[in-house]
């Protein structure tokens, strides 16, 4: 972003980057609106997607963006103190990875803050989403590749919580009902309703939330799912969908929350 003048202040604006399974996409936000001040630029999720392949992607997007300022990024991963813990859909070798050398070293020194995917899209969810977010116990779950989830007390957020690894059954929360596991056995609405049900009835009975906000590519046709689920409490969905993941991490290049 060139222009400098007070209505296009910098300090209103960030980049966010969202790291996911099939794409890497980012695009600047806007602070105050939560919206896209930019294009959204979506590129393949390289193959293998190892941190470097992944981090020069990442690289062309700031640069596609023209952009300088800080730069926030999420991805499938739990990230404690900027080192990735985790990868349950990327490379292994994100494993150990200190994610913040990795991103500061491909883009030249800019300051980077990284966290987890859905833990980035539950904070956009809090600011600029349902309102139902903002208070209480609140579980914000993203259901696409895999399942991520954020746990949100009066907005305030407790990151790296995995609880698309449970185990219902003799399955993991993920295998059984991502919207992947709906694409991948053909699964009905009403089938794959079923298997989220199980999964959410679950987590009522562990976490007792107030309610469920639901996220994720798959909450655009919330009206086939959620009116099927049976459990007894309230299921939301989000307001910001794919969206979400790109505006947390902008959001957490500003404030450099740092889980
Ligand atoms: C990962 C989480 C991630 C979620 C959604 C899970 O497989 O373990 O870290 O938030 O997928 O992408």
């Amino acid at each position: 972003m060139a222009t400098t003048d007070t209505e296009h202040d910098l300090s209103h604006f960030g980049l966010g980057i969202d790291i996911g399974g099939s794409g890497v996409k980012g695009a600047i936000v806007d602070y105050r609106t939560g919206e896209f001040a930019s294009e959204r630029i979506k590129i393949a999720t390289p193959s293998p997607a190892t941190p470097e392949a992944v981090a020069a992607v990442v690289s062309e997007i700031v640069r596609g963006h023209n952009w300088d300022g800080p730069v926030g990024i999420c991805l499938p991963s739990v990230v404690v103190n900027q080192v990735a813990r985790t990868a349950a859909n990327i490379d292994k070798s994100w494993i150990g990875t200190d994610v913040h050398d990795l991103f500061t070293n491909a883009l030249g020194g800019t300051n980077v803050a990284v966290l987890n995917d859905a833990d980035a899209a539950g904070l956009a969810e809090v600011s600029f989403g349902d309102e139902t977010a903002r208070s209480g116990a609140v579980l914000f779950l993203t259901f696409g590749t895999g399942i991520g989830s954020a746990f949100l007390a009066d907005g305030v957020l407790f990151p790296n919580t995995e609880l698309g690894h449970m185990m219902i059954g003799d399955k993991e929360a993920e295998h059984l009902a991502s919207s992947a596991a709906k694409d991948r056995e053909e699964l009905s609405y009403k089938k794959w309703a079923k298997r989220v049900n199980k999964v959410l009835a679950e987590y009522e009975r562990l976490f007792n939330p107030a309610a469920f906000v639901v996220g994720g590519g798959i909450s655009r046709n919330s009206d086939k799912w959620v009116p099927l689920l049976t459990i007894d409490t309230p299921v939301v969905p989000a307001k910001l969908r794919n969206r979400a993941g790109i505006v947390g991490a902008a959001m957490a290049a500003r404030s450099l929350i740092q889980p």
